[in-house]
């Protein structure tokens, strides 16, 4: 009668067994929050996994059109440093600063938001170095204004799923501005996509944003976006072909009111993302993301 009890209880684990190594104590999604917006299995991007070349990379995507590249980098290490728990255990007290999800946040530097500006000439991007990658005014987030909040209050009063009915520029969003002294010794542990750009060098941005929260369209230079932890569903339009949206609308207004009239020859390449998975987006194409979970994610944008 035990054994059987026994038997029956060790075949209803199994699956847990099998999804989480034995030992492992993190909980899975990194204790952030799923989230419920429904998920949208169409993918246009293309994908390429860890076959292909740099020479193949620069040839077909690098100038020219999105790329998602599976299996090219490990980061387990950052991930284990990513969860809930071990973020705000390093990094509860400290502030960090908020800016707001519409496309006018993005105004730092000239190069975003309204193509055909020309992007500023590269030395007006540099910064000082810091393991290996650049710390350049962190885009694409440009807070006016800014709001400052210690991490742990980010993370449990203001990091809630979107009130759909609430505005882009009312809604705050962690993404860049990141302080790289605090935070260095975390971002160390990231290991960026092999692929470089010719002529730029690579600057990281890190956030975590809600589920359903998400910034609107806007572009600038050309970078890697990889989920750590959560969803993230992405739209993406060529330089020339700007998208219909208002710059106050938050991607999940969008995407209900705008999105479903378009027609098919004028949706935007999509796709979600998840993590392990490392999205390329060339130069000016025209992006707009949505957090379908509490998302943790990292940004190396190359100027
Ligand atoms: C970054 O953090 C350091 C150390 O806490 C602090 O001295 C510095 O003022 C911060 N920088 C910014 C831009 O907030
Ligand atoms: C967008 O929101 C900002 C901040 O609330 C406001 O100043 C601006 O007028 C709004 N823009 C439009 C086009 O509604």
């Amino acid at each position: 009668m035990a054994a059987a009890a026994r038997r029956l209880l060790s075949l209803l684990l199994l699956p847990l067994a099998w999804t989480r190594p034995a030992g492992c104590t993190d909980p899975p999604g990194g204790g952030w929050l799923a989230g419920t917006v429904p998920e949208e299995e169409r993918c246009t991007v293309e994908r390429a996994d860890a076959s292909l070349t740099y020479s193949l990379f620069l040839q077909r995507f690098a100038f020219s059109r999105p790329v998602i590249l599976r299996g090219v980098t490990d980061n387990s290490a950052f991930r284990a440093l990513c969860t809930r728990e071990k973020l705000l255990a390093a990094f509860g007290a400290r502030p960090v600063r908020l800016s707001t999800a519409n496309t006018y946040s993005y105004r730092k530097g000239e190069s975003r938001g309204c193509p055909p500006q020309r992007p500023p000439p590269p030395h007006r991007r540099a910064g000082p170095s810091r393991g290996g990658a650049r710390i350049a005014p962190p885009p694409p987030s440009s807070p006016l204004p800014a709001v400052d909040v210690p991490f742990q209050e980010y993370v449990e009063q203001l990091l809630k799923p979107q009130d759909p009915a609430r505005l882009g520029s009312d809604t705050l969003y962690f993404f860049g501005d990141n302080n790289f002294t605090e935070w260095g010794p975390l971002f160390q542990q990231y290991v960026p996509p092999a692929f470089g750009i010719p002529g730029t060098s690579p600057a990281y941005s890190f956030g975590i944003a809600g589920s359903g929260s998400g910034v609107p369209f806007h572009w600038h230079g050309p970078g890697y976006s990889e989920v750590i932890f959560g969803r993230k569903r992405w739209f993406l339009y060529p330089p020339d072909k700007t998208p219909h949206f208002h710059p106050n609308e938050t991607t999940l207004a969008w995407l209900h009111r705008t999105y479903p009239a378009l027609p098919l020859a004028e949706r935007p390449l999509e796709c979600t993302l998840r993590p392990g998975e490392v999205l390329y987006f060339p130069d000016r194409w025209w992006h707009a993301t949505l957090n379908l979970d509490t998302s943790v994610f990292i940004s190396t944008f190359l100027g």
